[in-house]
């Protein structure tokens, strides 16, 4: 599924597992997690989205910090892990977490091209400036759209057409990437083209939507421009 995708103005991209290594959080800790960090990472991510489609079911937002800090008490206290400053240093890492390799390279060459770029990610402005500066690519984006200005978690249509309104362009003008599978079929129901960058070799959702290709990393996107 290499084939170029034509009629492609903006590159919007998903931002944890997509551009940024949410494992490198617990992967830094790793001395003192020992046979527990790899349990960690994923319960942590597991509870972090369910918190976040369950609080928009709901209809009671709270910010993507509180919803991660919270993701991790759970998981902390399933795990049986108890050390004292573990949980504000995961946090603060957070803010810090590894891009993954190729995405600098790959947002500056789609730039070069004349392509607009953007994040549009549950993050915080806050955590997502902090890790976008971290990583050092906010010359290669033309900005970075958090769910906080409509208030509701993906894959809600708003949060799709949050990036239409901002971008100005229409769609179907756009190619929205997530390792989220959830989150492309739902970019694709919308009307969005959709890379699925699965980099962990996932099986298809049935969900509404499907994935227009599908990378096994960020650096696949140069085939289809
Ligand atoms: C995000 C999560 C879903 O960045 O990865 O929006």
């Amino acid at each position: 599924m290499t084939a170029r995708l034509p009629g492609i103005r903006a590159w919007v991209f998903d931002a944890y597992g997509t551009v940024f290594d949410f494992r490198s959080a617990v992967a830094r800790c790793g001395a003192a997690l020992g046979d527990r960090a790899g349990a960690l990472t994923m319960l942590w991510r597991e509870k972090q989205l369910q918190y976040s489609w369950l609080r928009s079911l709901q209809g009671r937002h709270a910010d993507f910090w509180k919803v991660t800090g919270d993701a991790l008490d759970y998981a902390l206290e399933a795990l049986a892990i108890d050390q004292p400053d573990l949980r504000d240093t995961l946090m603060e890492l957070y803010k810090t977490l590894d891009v993954f390799p190729e995405v600098p390279s790959v947002l500056e060459q789609l730039k070069s091209r004349g392509f607009k770029t953007a994040i549009l990610s549950n993050g915080t402005s806050i955590m997502l400036s902090a890790a976008i500066d971290h990583a050092g690519i906010g010359p290669f984006l033309d900005c970075a759209l958090s769910i906080e200005e409509v208030g509701i978690y993906k894959p809600a249509p708003q949060v799709y057409q949050l990036a239409v309104d901002r971008l100005g362009v229409t769609p179907e003008e756009i190619s929205f990437q997530s390792s989220n599978a959830w989150d492309v079929y739902a970019a694709s129901a919308f009307g969005m083209r959709t890379v699925w960058c699965n980099r962990n070799r996932q099986n298809h959702e049935r969900l509404p939507g499907r994935p227009d290709r599908e990378v096994s990393d960020l650096g696949g996107l140069l085939e289809l421009v």
